[in-house]
């Protein structure tokens, strides 16, 4: 299959681009595209058969439920059963936003969409280019990370193009994305509601507005023999090709652990990586160091956190070592995926 690839401004929409992708989504085609979280790749997500294209390009598990995208908050009743009042509270200051809310779903929603579950899960994004193309792709846009299943999601066109060139009809370029990892997952099926996966909406912001949020268990406590209730936590996601370790600590301690360690290992003639920040980037001696932002602002963190786990999978690297974040605000949703990246192994010095 050819992919399309066009380029596309957020402040000055070009229509032609927009009508191509929306009547590609209209006749069950597959279209990525830029939202503010990550790309995308979307599909009709009434229709079952374009839905399961999706599974097919990602190679992803098809228990694994995709998220369904509006563009207008009145299309939000013919895909749920009900919507709870909480729900409307969170969508008024939220949307559009890094927030995805888990509903019971309405029937005209495909299990195929939903990996057989009976609740939806709907998300309104900001980006403009993404609004658009929901819109004309007919408003239910059904969109997973566009990246293959088990590899860090793209925060650029180009980590699409790695990933899915062949594979599908049309990548929609917008730039570099501004967040960086994925929405907030809540779960408004169940009483409290319940943050499934950690995202820009914190668990403090949502508590004040709507009230006591539970937070999934697998979240908290890694061994949990629990499975998550979010079906895509359960696989070792965002993970790149080198093994990952995270130092946690005092600061200069970590920068001296991880010293030591890379050198160890690149005496015994591997290729190792380091991922360091603005405030620690001269203690590093050896190794290929790459920043990743700034402590003072940990947004430059998230929006750097799988390009780089990216950068060392082409790179060739065979060991990663990085520091770890804080566990407040956008931080919290840097190290869940960083964890998951690292397959829990967390070094304390
Ligand atoms: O920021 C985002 O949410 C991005 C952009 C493209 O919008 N999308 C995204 O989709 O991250 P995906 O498919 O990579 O992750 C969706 C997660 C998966 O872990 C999936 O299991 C979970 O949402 N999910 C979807 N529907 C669900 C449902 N009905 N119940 C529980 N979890 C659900
Ligand atoms: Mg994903």
């Amino acid at each position: 299959m050819k992919t399309i690839i066009e380029q596309i401004d957020a402040g000055q929409l070009n229509t032609d681009t927009i009508k191509k992708a929306g009547d590609i989504l209209k006749n069950g085609g597959l279209v990525a595209f830029p939202t503010e979280t990550v790309y995308g790749l979307g599909a009709d997500a009434l229709n079952e058969d374009a839905a399961k294209k999706i599974y097919a390009a990602k190679g992803r598990p098809s228990d694994n439920p995709l998220i369904i995208h509006i563009a207008d908050m009145n299309a939000l009743d013919k895909i749920t059963e009900t919507i709870p009042e909480k729900a409307e509270i969170a969508a008024k200051e939220f949307w559009p936003g890094p927030l995805t809310m888990i509903f019971q779903k309405a029937d005209i929603v495909p299990m195929g969409t939903t990996g057989g579950l009976d609740t939806v899960a709907v998300r309104m994004p900001k980006h403009p280019a993404a609004k658009e193309i929901i819109r004309a792709g007919g408003g239910y846009i059904a969109a997973p990370s566009a990246n293959t299943s088990g590899r860090p999601s793209p925060t650029t066109a180009r980590h699409v193009e790695e990933d899915l060139t062949g594979k599908i009809d049309m990548i929609v370029d917008g730039g570099a994305v501004t967040i960086g990892v994925e929405s907030t997952i809540l779960d408004m099926t169940v009483e409290p509601p319940m943050i499934l996966r950690p995202g820009a909406v914190t668990k403090d912001m949502l508590e004040r507005l709507i009230g006591e949020v539970a937070v999934d268990k697998t979240l908290i406590e890694p061994d949990s023999k629990k499975i998550p209730k979010a079906p895509g936590m359960k696989y070792r996601h965002y993970a790149p090709k080198a093994e990952l370790t995270i130092l946690e600590g005092d600061i200069y301690r970590v920068t001296e652990a991880i010293n030591r360690l890379a050198e160890a290992k690149i005496n015994e003639g591997f290729k190792v990586g380091i991922i360091g920040t603005e405030e620690t980037i001269e203690r590093y001696s050896a190794g290929n160091v790459k920043c990743i932002g700034t402590r003072q602002n940990e947004m430059t963190v998230a929006g750097n956190l799988y390009g780089i786990l990216r950068d060392f999978d082409s790179d060739g690297t065979d060991y990663i070592y990085s520091e770890s974040f804080s566990s407040g605000g956008i931080g919290n949703a840097v190290m869940n995926r960083l964890l998951k990246a690292a397959g829990h192994h967390l070094v304390h010095v």
